[in-house]
């Protein structure tokens, strides 16, 4: 029995949240495992009437669930920070998720805006470490509000913190790089990086990647990309990439950019995992709030999560029937993947994904 706290969060999230339970359930009665959720509350909303993001409590009793599923953060009325440091950035720190895996997949029928180029090319994953960098929120100002007010924000790593994310994207090459997939020669892991100006961050990046590679991943290809030089690559040669691990700051970055290239914010999904303890699955894309309560929102990035998750739990066939499914409803049946334009409401598109499942 799988116990799963459900948070659906601000705006949208509710709503593309409730679809991806209902694949849940679709996907419980197809492959035969049992699972229990609760939900909570947090998010906006919350924090308007009780002025409180987290109470002290939620942390704790999160702990003792198998994993978490999170909607979307961010609420119009609430100033920037308070809601995505009080409960997003606290559950991944507190939780210590230190992967933030996200894969940039581009699904069949699904537009993308690089030119020539396919599902056969856009197929790879980022691995972003998820705690340290400019994240942690060392820093601070001095003469505050006068004309030499400074302002400091620091990037911050740890070799501890570099060494297990490290780990976590070899051995994630290893299982699940290009070659490991029959899809290309040899599995490749590529660090992404800013070694000639951030140098001494990307330079313990960088020596623990080689030492780590030589001695216990020499059959895994290593390739080193500075991060500007990525972003070019992603738009002009994304078939290069099979598995990227960087910082938190630039990770956060590129797979924004990685998401509009797999069909925008309605399709990117991924997971803040603590591999010794309690991950958390969200889409990437955020609240949406002008969509709210309209129906039109695109459920897939939530039920894309949702799978994403059910492999971390180790149902791995279940995980791979979800991803068939809403390939299936990407190459046959939506006509776009934008809000409003799918050709379908939100709920007939989760029912969709859900009725392909079971009868597949
Ligand atoms: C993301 C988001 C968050 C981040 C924000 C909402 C704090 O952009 O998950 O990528 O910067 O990590
Ligand atoms: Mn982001």
């Amino acid at each position: 029995m799988y116990k799963i706290a459900v948070i659906g969060g601000d705006g949208t999230g509710p709503e593309v949240m409730a679809e991806a339970v209902k694949v849940l359930r679709a996907a419980a009665e197809k492959f035969g495992f049992k699972y229990e959720t609760a939900e909570y509350d947090f998010g906006g909303v919350r924090y308007q009437r009780t002025g409180e993001t987290l109470p002290d409590s939620a942390v704790e009793e999160l702990r003792g669930f198998d994993a978490i599923l999170l909607g979307a953060i961010g609420h119009p009325e609430v100033a920037p920070g308070i809601l995505e440091k009080g409960i997003l950035l606290r559950l991944r720190f507190e939780l210590d998720q230190y992967i933030n895996l996200r894969p940039v997949r581009l699904y069949p029928g699904v537009e993308t805006p690089l030119k020539n180029k396919g599902p056969q090319e856009i197929d790879y994953v980022v691995v972003r470490e998820n705690t340290g960098d400019l994240y942690t929120g060392a820093g601070g100002f001095t003469l505050k509000g006068t004309p030499h007010e400074v302002a400091i924000q620091t990037s911050i790593y740890t070799r501890y913190q570099v060494d297990r994310c490290l780990k976590y994207a070899f051995e994630y090459a290893r299982k699940q790089g290009k070659k490991a997939r029959g899809k290309g020669k040899e599995n490749t892991l590529g660090l992404v990086g800013k070694t000639n100006v951030l140098t001494y961050v990307y330079d313990l990046w960088e020596r623990a990647f080689h030492e780590m590679g030589k001695k216990e991943y020499p059959e895994i290809r290593r390739d080193y990309y500075h991060v500007d030089a990525c972003c070019m690559w992603m738009v002009k040669n994304p078939e290069w990439f099979d598995v990227l691990v960087t910082g938190n700051m630039f990770g956060d970055i590129i797979t924004d950019l990685g998401a509009i290239t797999q069909g925008g914010m309605g399709l990117a999904a991924g997971g803040n995992i603590n591999p010794e303890g309690v991950s958390m699955f969200e889409p990437i894309g955020g609240s949406a709030p002008k969509y709210t309560g309209q129906g039109v929102i695109n459920p897939l990035a939530c039920i894309c999560a949702m799978g994403m998750m059910l492999e971390n739990l180790g149902e791995e066939k279940a995980a791979a029937g979800v991803e068939n499914a809403v390939k299936y409803v990407t190459a046959n049946k939506l006509k776009s993947m934008a809000a409003g334009k799918m050709g379908y409401s939100t709920g007939e598109v989760g029912d969709l994904v859900a009725q392909h499942l079971a009868d597949q």
